[in-house]
């Protein structure tokens, strides 16, 4: 049985994310750093992706080369700062179908609202990697895998920059075959469901809105 958390701890990804924890860090920075930390993060996340072989002609001779093979992948941004992890993955991976759950969270209960759904077809014959910056109380997260597994998904991962205890146990007690990744876990929620020490509030980070 893989962990259920992986943290990528490449130095990389821990440099690039305290960087990103500065509350002096801009807008546009932040997104720079957010867009190459998200490459990072899709290299480790596809590290046992299967190959298999093609034949091609280098401009010397035929050869076996290695090549993707099985399931095609699926990306899957929880809305709206999914989306922010999202383009760097794209970068890496253009070919990889791409979806929307549309989450909020609100702010009493902490509880996620969905205002959101579009998926791609046949996601029961793809790897889906499940997207969103920041794994905190885990509640939006559990409804957006819950989401997924109705639409058809059985083969999923969690990609985040930074995860809370709580949330991990949470995603655990509810998808323990769902593996995570994080940038790093952190110490705790605190009492408005926030990261600590965290980086704030990671869509207002990316879009500069408060
Ligand atoms: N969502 C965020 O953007 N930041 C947190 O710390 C928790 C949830």
């Amino acid at each position: 049985m893989k962990e259920h958390l992986t943290v990528i701890d490449h130095p990389l990804v821990q440099h690039k994310l305290t960087l990103m924890r500065r509350k002096e860090t801009p807008t546009s920075t932040f997104r720079q750093l957010l867009r190459e930390t998200s490459m990072l993060l899709t290299y480790e996340i596809t590290q046992d992706l299967p190959l298999t072989t093609m034949n091609v002609d280098t401009p010397l001779c035929g050869m076996q080369a290695p090549i993707l093979d099985g399931k095609k992948l699926a990306l899957i941004s929880i809305l709206r700062a999914g989306n922010g992890l999202l383009d760097g993955m794209l970068e890496v991976i253009p070919a990889a179908r791409v979806g929307f759950v549309g989450m909020y969270r609100d702010e009493e209960t902490l509880e996620p609202v969905e205002y959101y759904c579009k998926v791609p077809p046949e996601l029961d014959k793809r790897l889906v990697i499940a997207v969103d910056p920041m794994l905190a109380t885990g509640n939006s997260s559990v409804a957006a895998i819950d989401r997924l597994k109705e639409a058809g998904a059985n083969d999923l991962r969690m990609l985040c920059l930074l995860a809370a205890p709580e949330g991990v146990a949470r995603m655990k007690d509810v998808h323990p075959d769902v593996p995570i990744f994080a940038g790093a876990l952190d110490e705790k929620l605190n009492e408005r469901g926030y990261i600590v020490p965290g980086l704030g509030d990671a869509g207002d980070r990316m879009y500069g809105t408060t």
